[in-house]
């Protein structure tokens, strides 16, 4: 039972270090996303609501949006990366997108159900800022982010785990929540897939299956 969490989760966490390793050399554009192990404030953008203590007392000394009491590993990410920390899509006030955008926001699963912003959402907003960067870039305003750096980004995906807290809060039972799984992950590799389009201008599903290969 444990094995089988095990699994999943190290499925997921593939997903995002499987490009770090390539490019963890160069300066680095971080695209991220995911759900509350990664938000770096979207639900508290989004939603307009306030986080308080313990949330950020041991690090930032004040709240942060994250739902952590100080930094959460994709932050730790970014240090290793030597980068700022990724200011949230959602965030309108003094926002810094100049090494990335999280688009990861607290209790988003793969699923559309129920949970705002899922994943297929957050795609689409990175799709929106990609757009809106390009039509911004020769007026000298927005993110700055380059076709380059677009395409040489990091793109990190922490989702899932939401998928099974639904499926036991609808009552299935265990193994019908081990059921679901396949169908999360399809959709977290639709997502991928669809940024390697993105990134290459060409089908990453070669990619996919490689990196699938190796997972237990
Ligand atoms: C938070 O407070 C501690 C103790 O006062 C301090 O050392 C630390 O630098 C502060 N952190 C930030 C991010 O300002
Ligand atoms: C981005 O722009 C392309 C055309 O350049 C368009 O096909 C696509 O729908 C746009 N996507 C979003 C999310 O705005
Ligand atoms: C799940 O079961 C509990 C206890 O039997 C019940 O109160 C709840 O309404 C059920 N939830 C759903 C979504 O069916």
């Amino acid at each position: 039972m444990e094995t089988k969490y095990a699994s999943f989760w190290l499925a997921l966490m593939l997903v995002v270090l499987f490009p770090l390793m390539n490019f963890v050399d160069s300066k680095c554009i971080l695209f991220n996303f995911g759900d509350s192990n990664s938000d770096t404030g979207g639900l508290t953008a989004g939603l307009g609501l306030y986080l308080g203590p313990p949330a950020g007392r041991t690090f930032f000394n004040r709240t942060t949006g994250r739902f952590c009491d100080g930094r959460l590993y994709i932050d730790f990410i970014c240090e290793g990366l030597e980068i700022n920390f990724l200011s949230h899509y959602l965030e309108s006030s003094g926002p810094d997108f100049t090494d990335g955008v999280n688009f990861a926001v607290a209790g988003a699963a793969t699923t559309t159900t129920a949970v705002p912003f899922p994943l297929s959402t957050q795609v689409l907003q990175f799709l929106h800022f990609k757009n809106k960067t390009r039509e911004l870039r020769p007026q000298g305003r927005g993110s700055l982010i380059g076709e380059e750096e677009f395409r040489d980004a990091v793109y990190s995906f922490d989702i899932g785990q939401n998928d099974i807290s639904i499926g036991f809060s609808n009552n299935l039972t265990y193994q019908q929540v081990v059921e679901t799984f396949p169908d999360s992950i399809s959709r977290i590799k639709n997502a991928v897939i669809k940024m390697g389009e993105e990134r290459y201008g060409y089908t990453t599903r070669g990619h996919w299956d490689a990196c699938h290969r190796h997972l237990p």
